[in-house]
């Protein structure tokens, strides 16, 4: 039996692989590490909370107390680091927690993961550490062209600064002490518990309470989305069959423009909920600082080496998406309420 240790399991990307995981595979048990800020939410994993192969730790991924007694209590074999600040907006406000987070805390996981795997011939046997990094580490594209596993960083937010210095930690560690890590490199991911801070469910959120739809800019901007599921299959692949050392760039190759996204959610809201619902509810705002232009991934690298590719359709992908939501008013309820209206006043004005 396998033990993995999953930290940041309670936020989006997090606790669906952790559905996943337990889904796909009988014989393991899974620990998850998270500190539950804002976007980390124990409803994201309710039904599985009483699973025997299940069991959640409150704490910090910084903390080295907490870490080193995982580790010596429940010898993980895999490391999968979710856990991270992820949202642009809020690096772009205030950026210390994403450093302290995605740089200091992977720091203090892959540290500990060292010692506790090390040994005087190396790293013991089938160990892994699995960092889950983003496509927003190669900075911006222009209109052709994608992001290839060799593209230079070039990270333009807090947020993604950060998470590159992460990367290059993690790299260091294989580069110096040859322990088997692997970096993946995720677009834009959308699907069930996806906290209403990012485009896709903050736009079905505010449709919903027919609010404005805040678009940044001219909409223009090119995003890459993947369906979360597809996500997390490929970090299993990645897993268990992923050389030491390799990045694999993760994407599904479904480019669209922010305004084309919104107005897809409009269309279904409109034609399935409300007909109230419609374009007249788009506002055009400001612009993000630094506002990264298009991402693109090229996956072929995963695909050729480790056969994977994606399975849902965004035109399917978005459509569970926005049923989702609708299907589960009470978790979108809990979760905008109390911090989320001051966060949304401080983003957006009254708008
Ligand atoms: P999220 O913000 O929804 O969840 C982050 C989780 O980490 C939360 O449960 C939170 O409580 C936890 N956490 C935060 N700080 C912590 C700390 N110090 N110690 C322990 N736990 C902590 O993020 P997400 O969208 O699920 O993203 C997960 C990972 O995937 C991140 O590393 C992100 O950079 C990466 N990623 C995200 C996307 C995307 O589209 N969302 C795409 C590619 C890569
Ligand atoms: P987001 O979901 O924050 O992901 P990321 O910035 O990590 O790609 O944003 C996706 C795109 O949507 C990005 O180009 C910014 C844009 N956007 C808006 O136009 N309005 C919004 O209110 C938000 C949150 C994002």
């Amino acid at each position: 039996m396998r033990t993995l240790l999953i930290t940041g399991g309670a936020g989006f990307i997090g606790s669906n692989f952790i559905h996943y995981y337990l889904a796909k595979h009988r014989d393991c048990r899974l620990i998850n590490l998270d500190k539950l800020t804002y976007a980390g939410n124990l409803e994201n994993l309710q039904g599985i909370d009483g699973d025997p192969r299940y069991h959640f730790i409150h704490g910090d991924i910084c903390d080295k107390d907490i870490v080193e007694n995982i580790f010596r209590e429940t010898e993980p074999e895999w490391a999968v680091n979710f856990a991270a600040e992820s949202h642009v907006d809020r690096s772009i406000k205030e950026p210390e927690t994403f450093i302290k987070t995605n740089v200091f805390g992977t720091f203090n996981l892959l540290d500990i993961s060292r010692h506790h795997w090390g040994n005087v011939d190396g790293f013991k046997e089938h160990v892994k550490f699995l960092q889950v990094s983003t496509d927003e580490v190669y900075g911006s594209l222009g209109p052709t062209g994608f992001f290839t596993e060799e593209t230079p960083l070039d990270p333009h937010s807090p947020y993604s600064a950060s998470k590159a210095g992460a990367d290059l930690l993690v790299k260091s560690y294989f580069d110096t002490y040859g322990m088997p890590v692997n970096i993946t490199r995720c677009s834009n991911n959308y699907g069930p518990y996806q906290f209403p801070e990012k485009l896709i469910p903050l736009m079905i959120n505010n449709a919903l309470e027919k609010k404005s739809l805040p678009v940044y800019g001219d909409g223009m901007n090119i995003r890459d989305w993947l369906y979360v599921e597809d996500h997390c299959q490929a970090i299993d692949m990645v897993l268990r069959y992923g050389t030491p050392g390799e990045v694999y760039n993760i994407g599904g190759h479904n480019e669209r423009p922010n305004i084309q996204i919104v107005r897809t959610i409009l269309a279904y809201l409109h034609e399935h909920v409300d007909q109230s619902i419609d374009e007249g509810l788009i506002k055009f705002v400001e612009d993000r600082k630094g506002h990264d232009r298009r991402y693109g991934i090229d996956p072929a690298k995963i695909r050729r080496e480790l056969g994977w590719q994606p399975e849902t359709t965004f035109e399917d992908g978005i459509i569970k998406t926005i049923r989702w939501y609708l299907d589960n008013k009470k978790w979108l309820n809990s979760v905008t309420s109390g911090e989320y209206q001051q966060y949304y006043r401080r983003m957006y004005g009254s708008n």
